[in-house]
C-alpha cells in the first residue's frame, strides 16, 4: 500500500497472563473506511486502545503518516489529528449536550483560543452530526442513538484527520443504524479517514472497502468485505464448530 495513514507492525498486548492481542500487523489506507470485526473478546478494542495511545503496546510499532508514534500520549495523538470514540459511552450526564463538546474544541487541530470560539465550533459540529436541536438537553436524558452521536461529535470537535469508531452502532435499531451509516459516510466524505469496529455486518459491508478480522487476539483474515466473509476460517469462527457467532 502506498502512503498508508496508519501502519501497525507486529503489535501485541499482554494483560498479566492474558495475551489480548498477538503480533498483529496491518495498514490503513488514507481517505477510506476500514473495518475491524471479530467475536467478543477478540482484541478489537485493545488494538484500538494501543493505536490511539491509550495503552502502550507490549511489543511492536505504530506509525502515523510514516512517523513512528508508538509511545506517544493521547493528547499528542489528538494534536496530530487522531480522534476516537469509546465503546462504553461516558458522557457528562448532568451537562447539556453542547457543553459535552466544548472541551474537545480546545484540543486537536481546531485548538480554540476562547470559550466563544469553542462554543462556535461545538455548535457547528452539532449541526453536522444532527444533534443541534438537542444542544440544550442533558446528556443523560438522551437515548443510546443520540449518545453514540455525541461520542462522534466529541471526537469531531478536535478536527481529526483519522477517526477511530468503536461500535458506534451497537444497540441501534435498523432505522437508527441506517442513519448512523449515513453520518459515518458524511464524515468520511468530509475528508476524514475512518477505522471502525463493528458487529453489524450490514454496516461493515455497506461502508468498508477493507476489513480486518481478529480472533483470539490474532489477525485471521483481511480483504474486501466479500473476501473475508467468504474466507472459510472466518466462516468457521462466526458460524461453525466453535459457535462464536455474534455477527
Ligand atoms: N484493561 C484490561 N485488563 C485486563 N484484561 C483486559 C483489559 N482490556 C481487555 N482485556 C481482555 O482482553 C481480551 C480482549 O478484549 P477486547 O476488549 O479488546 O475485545 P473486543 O474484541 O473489543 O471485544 P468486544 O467485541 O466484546 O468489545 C478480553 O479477554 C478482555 O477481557
Ligand atoms: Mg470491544
Amino acid at each position: 500500500m502506498e502512503n498508508p495513514i496508519i501502519e501497525v507492525q507486529k503489535i501485541s498486548k499482554n494483560f498479566r497472563g492474558l495475551k489480548a492481542v498477538s503480533d498483529v500487523s496491518f495498514q490503513i489506507k488514507s481517505g477510506g473506511i476500514t473495518g475491524m470485526i471479530g467475536p467478543n473478546g477478540a482484541g478489537k478494542s485493545t488494538t484500538f486502545n494501543m493505536i490511539c495511545g491509550y495503552y502502550p503496546p507490549s511489543e511492536g510499532k505504530i506509525f502515523y503518516k510514516g512517523k513512528e508514534i508508538t509511545h506517544k500520549h493521547p493528547y499528542e495523538y489528538t494534536d496530530m489529528g487522531i480522534a476516537r470514540t469509546f465503546q462504553i459511552m461516558k458522557p457528562l450526564g448532568n451537562l447539556p449536550v453542547v457543553d459535552n463538546i466544548v472541551p474537545s474544541a480546545y484540543f486537536g487541530r481546531y485548538g480554540a483560543k476562547s470559550l466563544k470560539e469553542a462554543r462556535e465550533i461545538a455548535l457547528e459540529v452539532l449541526e453536522f452530526t444532527g444533534l443541534y436541536d438537542k444542544r440544550k438537553v442533558l446528556a443523560k436524558d438522551m437515548g443510546t442513538p443520540d449518545q453514540k452521536r455525541l461520542e462522534m461529535a466529541r471526537a469531531l470537535a478536535t478536527k481529526p484527520e483519522m477517526l477511530f469508531l468503536d461500535e458506534v452502532m451497537a444497540g441501534l435499531n435498523p432505522a437508527e443504524t441506517e442513519a448512523a451509516i449515513e453520518l459515518i459516510r458524511k464524515i468520511n466524505d468530509s475528508g476524514v479517514t475512518i477505522f471502525l469496529i463493528e458487529h453489524i455486518m450490514k454496516a461493515v459491508v455497506s461502508l468498508c472497502e477493507r476489513v480486518i478480522v481478529l480472533h483470539h487476539g490474532e489477525k485471521i483474515s483481511e480483504g474486501t468485505p466479500e473476501e473475508v466473509m467468504n474466507d472459510p476460517y472466518v466462516m468457521e469462527v462466526y458460524l461453525g464448530k466453535k459457535g462464536g457467532a455474534n455477527a
